[in-house]
């Protein structure tokens, strides 16, 4: 008895220090394991705002403003609301755009390779939690809630789910974290918390990698982004008093003028 204890005090001491990579394994034995037994969360909360009580971010990628201007599902999306023409990405690559996006600073991160920001770096969802605000990230085709790799069509190995667009994944405040790691699901999950009114107040949404522009072309991203968000502009249980941001990142070689 006092043995057993023992190991599963060593055990927990193990788990805790590798929290922020234990979900990483990307072989379909592992990633089935951990779909069954990690955790999911999906709490709500109604704080009002000033202005709007739910933000949904979205980010598509690699196109310039004056594509992104041309093409007829954005240019749709942009007569549903206003255009901020004044609304610059900070850096190349994409990643420590992400990284920012949510903790107000790359935290030197300045490439798209796996990376690890120090545990006492906060984010805005230590914000959210503070006041009581609910929040979800939504990552199309990540195999399960707080999973911590790269992963890949299971079919045709094409790039698919990628951390490197997962804003909080980078931060070992969120990774150390089970019940932040639970807040962190796939596309499935929002449609799941969509259909049982189970949306969060703060919300990030991101697209696969063909969806989000970034291995096909504006007019792809254009057509999943009209296809997404329509549908949900007449869903009381999306659109309720709610702002969407949609960005389009710029591409490589005009990201300083964009
Ligand atoms: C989405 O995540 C849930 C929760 O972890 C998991 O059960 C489900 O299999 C995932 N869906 C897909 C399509 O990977
Ligand atoms: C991204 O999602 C779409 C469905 O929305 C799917 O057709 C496509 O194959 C996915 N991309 C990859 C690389 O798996």
């Amino acid at each position: 008895m006092h043995f057993s204890s023992l190991l599963t005090a060593a055990a927990v001491g193990i788990a805790s220090i590798n929290a922020q990579t234990q979900y990483t394994a990307t072989n379909a034995a592992s990633v089935e394991a951990a779909r069954a037994t990690a955790r999911t969360l999906s709490p709500t909360s109604s704080i009002k705002g000033k202005t709007f009580d739910r933000f949904v971010n979205i980010f598509l990628e690699n196109t310039d403003f004056d594509m992104a201007a041309a093409d007829p599902n954005l240019q749709w999306i942009a007569s549903q609301g206003i255009t901020l023409t004044n609304y610059k990405a900070i850096t190349h690559p994409s990643q420590p755009n992400y990284i920012a996006s949510v903790g107000g600073s790359t935290h030197s991160v300045i490439w798209d390779l796996f990376s690890r920001i120090s545990s006492s770096a906060r984010t805005i969802v230590d914000l959210l939690d503070a006041a009581g605000v609910s929040w979800s990230e939504y990552e199309d085709d990540m195999p399960y809630s707080g999973f911590e790799g790269d992963y890949i069509n299971q079919v045709n190995g094409a790039n698919d789910y990628v951390r490197k667009h997962n804003p909080l994944m980078s931060y070992d405040s969120v990774t150390s974290d089970l019940d932040k790691l639970a807040k962190i699901k796939n596309l499935t999950m929002f449609y799941n918390d969509l259909d049982s009114n189970k949306l969060p107040q703060w919300m990030f949404i991101t697209p696969n990698m063909t969806n989000d522009g970034h291995d096909t072309s504006v007019t792809v991203a254009g057509a999943w982004a009209k296809g997404f968000l329509e549908p949900l502009l007449t869903n009381p249980n999306f659109l309720s008093r709610t702002l969407v941001l949609l960005s389009q990142f710029p591409s490589y070689s005009t990201y300083r003028l964009d």
